[in-house]
């Protein structure tokens, strides 16, 4: 089982403190809201500065479990952030002893796991702490989509963060096809008083039918494949993989 701690971008706070200026409030976080109407507790896997978690948590129990502590830091001193019980954990591993009505990995937190094995745990953890009317989400971007790739490799941004100012961000990226593991670089160049933060990480690509059989042997079952978060069905050329399911 690989660790996240070569991965800077999250565990390194002079980077994650880019990562709600680079990722904001978008179309992912609303379908997650409009499906936790009416659930009485969410667990967020994957949580990161919880933007979404400390949302969800306005009118219900959550739990958001992220190994990252830069990022949990950010998380806890959000408004709404001490509503959440934070826990500093690992999706593959981490047992509650909850159940829970919701069970969310947005922002392609899917994708971090890099081995089948390290997948078909997280899927185990979704089965353990789900309640029997449960359901859960979570994005994968799509292999069949070649855009996301190429829009990534060679980005740069002009982005506006809360304290720093304008900064410029970066983004380098190569596909393994064989792998289907993707290598990119983050870089953050602060314009005043021009500082330039920069890191590596890793995300692996699944596609939708082998990502089918694992979420049926962890024992859970989809009602429905999207294939972007504005609700459109999946299908072979969709930017996502978006399944959502319960138990089976
Ligand atoms: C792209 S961020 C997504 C954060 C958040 N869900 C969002 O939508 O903004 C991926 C997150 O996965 C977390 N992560 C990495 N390894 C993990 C693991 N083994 N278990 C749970 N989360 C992990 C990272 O620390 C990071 O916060």
């Amino acid at each position: 089982m690989s660790t996240i701690s070569d991965d800077p971008l999250y565990r390194d706070p002079s980077l994650a403190q880019f990562y709600d200026t680079a990722n904001r409030w978008g179309p992912d976080f609303d379908f997650c809201m409009r499906l936790a109407e009416g659930a009485n507790s969410a667990l967020d896997l994957g949580c990161g500065t919880g933007e979404l978690t400390a949302a969800l948590a306005a009118t219900r129990n959550v739990t958001g479990v992220d190994p990252a502590a830069a990022m949990l830091d950010i998380a806890r001193t959000r408004p709404a952030g001490d509503k959440v019980e934070w826990v500093e954990g690992d999706a593959r591993t981490v047992r509650l002893g909850k159940k829970y009505d919701l069970i969310v990995l947005t922002g392609h937190a899917f994708q971090v796991f890099l081995t089948e094995e390290d997948q078909r745990s997280t899927l185990a953890t979704i089965a353990a702490h789900l309640s029997p009317t449960g359901r859960f989400v979570f994005d994968t971007r799509n292999p069949g989509f070649r855009g996301e790739r190429d829009v990534r490799h060679g980005r740069v941004r002009q982005l506006e963060h809360a304290e720093l100012g304008a900064i410029e961000a970066s983004d380098k990226s190569h596909y393994d096809e064989a792998t289907g593991i993707l290598s990119y670089e983050n870089g953050y160049r602060v314009l005043s008083p021009g500082e330039h933060f920069a890191g590596r990480s890793k995300i692996l690509y699944t596609p939708r039918d082998k990502l089918a059989r694992m979420i049926s042997d962890a024992g859970l079952t989809v009602d429905a494949w999207y294939g972007d978060w504005e609700g459109n069905p999946f299908h072979a050329q969709s930017r996502e993989i978006i399944p959502v399911g319960r138990l089976a």
